[in-house]
């Protein structure tokens, strides 16, 4: 969602500022502007629409000393000129830009009306403008007035501020990301590394509730009205790296690293005989009496297969989506340990979530792609993905990156040496995906035209199913739903109509034969069958099969399936594939 780049310095801030803007347009956005300050004046535009278009209305400045952007996905008033970030104050004192949701805003607008202010949008940012003038103007000092709007506020932000008298660029933070890169040029801030990678080589986590400035040279942090000291991350190149090189989408790019990504997961957490997971995680789980797994989107359905692993090792498991036991928190067991799964460790629901947990004093375990991020940093342990930077809003590599990573612990916990023979087997699976991508494409432009699409499956595959359906509505716009095989008859057959595709997932023997009834059902019903088994289940008839692999990791070769039959469906709809309608990669408001 929103993204905030800026910073103060000697460098050609047009360029690091819509440069930075575009490295975080993947996270969704509808409007975007600018602000920078030239021979002490402050210059703002703003636009509705694109990065690009914001590059065509911003002149060709140089010589600016700092500067603010912001991509802004709309919450609180329309996509709009007027509604685009920066907002600036009543007296033009204050310009900032702002992540994050004010809760108590119309409260807060009430009283400033009150005591004068009007107001140009309907954003609940230009709420904190000009509260931070009105304390500003009372305080004479741009930290008190901080401090004491960081005490008015209810709810989360992460701001870059400008007072257009002071040479200095200022930020307050509370649970949406915000980063102080600190380069040879200048120092800077930004909702995450990417757009100060090629700036800085070192980086400040901006803790919770705290704020402070930086200049060229400087940089103080501040909490409670006290100086706080600094708690500098090193980020890596590779995990940041923003180039699809020949690809034509990040997307199909991030589908083909999925081996990759696996076999670096074995790298960091395999040592070539045993897992070298730090033993206290292994402790955690094999104590606890129930795996409570919390996510959403793709991440939660990576986590339901988690809770057949937990399952598999004979504990109590189950799986909430954030955004619910956030309001409806819901600690029965005796004795929990939450896995909390996170691609950007910053998704809002899940960071109430853990906050909940933590001020309960229970245990958590953060499972996540990105280093330094809110969930990462107040877990108490972490696991990295080491996927990559995944900027395709559809997650594709993370997801195979989650579910391994559970299978890994699984296996740790009980042992077993075959799991990671399991996974290597999992790594050839998808490589032959790849190699016979091309038979997928086909098979998707059969698909192009339907209006709905359903996928079935049973045991493992029913989960993949929700992956595979979610892919497809996401980045093609069709109707997707999934199904448990056994289900159909119990209502969604109704829906079923001439030419209505289906996608049967079968890659378990158990189950093969009663799936495959289940598909003819459908079929007798005017449904258009495709059926995806495996090498071994493989009947003439059938449209694709996967490589064998265990079971309860064929789940994960189906789902790169589901990920390529979305893609060319979307390809072949000439639709924006990397960044669809109305989605952001990185969900930060609750
Ligand atoms: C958004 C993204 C999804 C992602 C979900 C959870 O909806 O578009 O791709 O699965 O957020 O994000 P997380 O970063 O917590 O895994």
């Amino acid at each position: 969602m929103c993204g905030i780049v800026g910073g103060a310095g000697k460098v050609d801030f047009r360029s690091y500022l819509i440069g930075g803007l575009k490295t975080l347009d993947y996270r969704g956005y509808d409007s975007a502007g600018l602000a920078y300050r030239k021979d002490g004046k402050v210059n703002l535009f703003k636009t509705v629409g694109k990065v690009e278009d914001l590059d065509n209305i911003t002149p060709k400045f140089t010589d600016a000393t700092m500067g603010i952007a912001h991509t802004r996905w709309a919450t609180h008033g329309e996509p709009s000129d007027t509604n685009a970030h920066p907002h600036f104050s009543m007296h033009r004192k204050v310009y900032l830009v702002h992540n994050g949701v004010v809760e108590n805003f119309r409260a807060l607008r009430t009283k400033l009306k009150f005591n004068g202010y009007e107001f140009v949008t309907q954003t609940d940012t230009e709420v904190i403008a000009n509260l931070l003038e009105e304390q500003y103007l009372l305080l004479k000092d741009p930290f008190k007035a901080i401090e004491k709007v960081i005490t008015m506020v209810e709810g989360s932000f992460a701001c870059a501020i400008m007072f257009s008298d002071l040479p200095e660029l200022y930020f307050m933070k509370r649970q949406s990301p915000l980063l102080i890169g600190l380069g040879k040029d200048g120092n800077f801030m930004a909702s995450d590394a990417v757009p100060m990678m090629k700036l800085c080589d070192k980086f400040i986590e901006v803790e919770e509730d705290s704020y402070g400035c930086i200049t060229q040279n400087t940089y103080v942090l501040m909490k409670n009205g006290q100086e706080i000291q600094p708690n500098f991350v090193v980020r890596k190149a590779e995990e940041c790296t923003f180039d699809k090189g020949d690809y034509p989408h990040f997307m199909l790019k991030e589908i083909e690293e999925g081996p990759k990504v696996i076999k670096r997961l074995l790298d960091n957490y395999y040592d070539g005989t045993s897992f070298t997971f730090d033993p206290k995680i292994i402790e955690c789980i094999k104590e606890a009496d129930d795996v409570v797994f919390l996510a959403c989107g793709t991440s939660y359905y990576a986590s339901l297969l988690g809770v057949e692993f937990m399952h598999y090792l004979g504990k109590r498991s189950e799986s909430y989506i954030a955004s619910e036991w956030a309001y409806y928190p819901n600690l029965t067991a005796k004795n929990p340990l939450f896995i909390l799964i996170s691609q950007s460790g910053e998704t809002a629901d899940l960071i109430a979530c853990q906050k909940y947990i933590n001020d309960n004093g229970l245990p958590n375990i953060a499972i996540t792609n990105t280093r330094g991020s809110t969930i990462y940093r107040n877990a108490t342990f972490a696991l990295l993905l080491y996927a990559g930077l995944e900027v395709a809003v559809a997650a594709t590599k993370s997801y195979n990156a989650q579910v391994t990573m559970l299978a890994m612990l699984t296996s740790a916990c009980s042992s077993t040496e075959h799991g990671v023979r399991n996974i290597r087997k999992l790594i050839e699976a998808i490589e032959d995906v790849i190699n016979r991508k091309d038979e997928i494409h086909e098979l998707a432009k059969k698909m192009t035209q339907a209006k709905d699409a359903f996928f079935v499956g049973r045991g493992y595959d029913s989960l993949a199913a929700l992956e595979c359906a979610l892919k497809l509505k996401e980045i093609s716009y069709i109707h997707a739903e999934s199904y448990a095989g056994g289900e159909l008859k119990h209502g969604p057959i109704a829906l079923i109509e001439k030419g209505t595709p289906v996608i049967g997932l079968v890659s378990d023997s158990i189950s093969a034969a009663a799936l495959r009834n289940n598909l003819e059902e459908l079929r007798s019903r005017g449904a258009d069958i495709y059926v995806i088994s495996t090498e071994s289940l493989f009947d003439k008839k059938d449209d694709f099969y996967t490589k064998d692999v265990k079971p309860y990791l064929a789940a994960v070769v189906k789902v790169v399936f589901g990920q390529y039959l979305s893609y060319y469906v979307s390809l072949e709809k000439g639709l924006p594939i990397d960044k669809p309608r109305n989605l952001a990669k990185s969900v930060t408001v609750q």
